[in-house]
């Protein structure tokens, strides 16, 4: 595994450890971060991971974009500027669209890009005691860089996603579950526990599968009912034939001899689907 330098990647068995490492700057996403965060998910991708664990070294998830090096220090440098932004939307967008299943530890701050972060995660458990914020109001700027869609797709209130957005003020991780921006919140002592418990559930289904119910949630979304209906079905015979009908040769042949309860536990995978 390579080593970075503002990020900490352990990878066990199916679940990917990602770690900003950068506590004494409160992991903020330097233009290296974003660098590494590239090859991060290449490596990722390589160990056919089922899970992607993000988290913050310290007392921080993550500041937001790094205000000195990715606005102030190239603001006149529009090559540097693009580079920058090439890299740390397209690591936000293969994070978005990942076949894996993405979970948010949010152990601290998380401001700003921290919050798209958070946002376009699939699962975030946060401890109750983080504090959050679009902090983009207080120095003159709206939320951006997918910062606006996320809360925009995280707050469901109107009211709420408004009232945070234009005030800046901040909230707390147990606001966050309130509003449905965080999965579920936990005292900070807990917050690993939380996480390993969500891993080793995701651990036992097949990757195939994970990837699948991801991709059709975020597609079916958009769709009528008929329209649903239909890719739903033709995804399902895809998915069926990318795991050899381990669904049905396996897991119903399985149940059919009584060995599992489907309503409360998952099949016994025989293969790697
Ligand atoms: N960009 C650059 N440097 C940062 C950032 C950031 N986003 N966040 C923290 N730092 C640096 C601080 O400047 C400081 O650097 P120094 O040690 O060289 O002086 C160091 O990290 C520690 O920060 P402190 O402010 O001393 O830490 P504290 O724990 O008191 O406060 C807090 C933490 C509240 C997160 C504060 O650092 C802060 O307000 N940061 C900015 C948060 C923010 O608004 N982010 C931008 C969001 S908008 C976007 O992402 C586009």
């Amino acid at each position: 595994m390579s080593t970075y330098q503002t990020v900490l990647l352990d990878i066990k068995d199916t679940a990917a450890y990602v770690t900003f490492n950068r506590p004494e700057k409160r992991n903020c996403m330097s233009p290296t971060l974003h660098a590494e965060m590239c090859k991060v998910l290449d490596e990722i991708a390589a160990a056919r991971c089922k899970v992607i664990v993000i988290t913050g070294a310290g007392d921080a998830f993550c500041a937001g974009m790094d205000l000195e090096q990715c606005f102030l220090e190239p603001f006149d440098k529009p090559e540097l500027m693009a580079q920058i932004n090439h890299d740390a939307f397209g690591w936000f967008t293969r994070l978005k669209n990942n076949s894996a299943v993405t979970i948010g530890k949010v152990n601290g701050w998380c401001f700003g890009g921290g919050m798209a972060l958070a946002g376009i995660l699939d699962i975030v458990i946060a401890a109750e005691e983080s504090t959050w914020g679009l902090s983009e109001i207080n120095f003159g700027i709206f939320p951006g860089g997918g910062t606006t869609w996320a809360y925009a797709n995280n707050i469901p209130s109107r009211k709420k996603a408004l009232y945070y957005a234009l005030t800046g003020e901040t909230f707390t991780g147990k606001q966050a579950l309130e509003m449905g921006y965080a999965t579920n919140a936990v005292p900070l002592v807990g917050l690993d526990a939380e996480a390993d418990r969500v891993v080793k559930m995701l651990s036992r289904l097949g990757r195939v599968v994970l990837g699948k119910t991801k991709e059709v949630y975020e597609k079916v979304k958009g769709m009528d009912f008929e329209a649903a209906i239909d890719y739903e079905m033709a995804k399902m015979w895809e998915l069926s034939r990318e795991t050899n009908d381990d669904w049905v040769r396996t897991a119903l042949v399985s149940f059919k001899k009584r060995e599992f309860k489907p309503g409360l536990q998952s099949y016994e995978l025989t293969k790697d689907v």
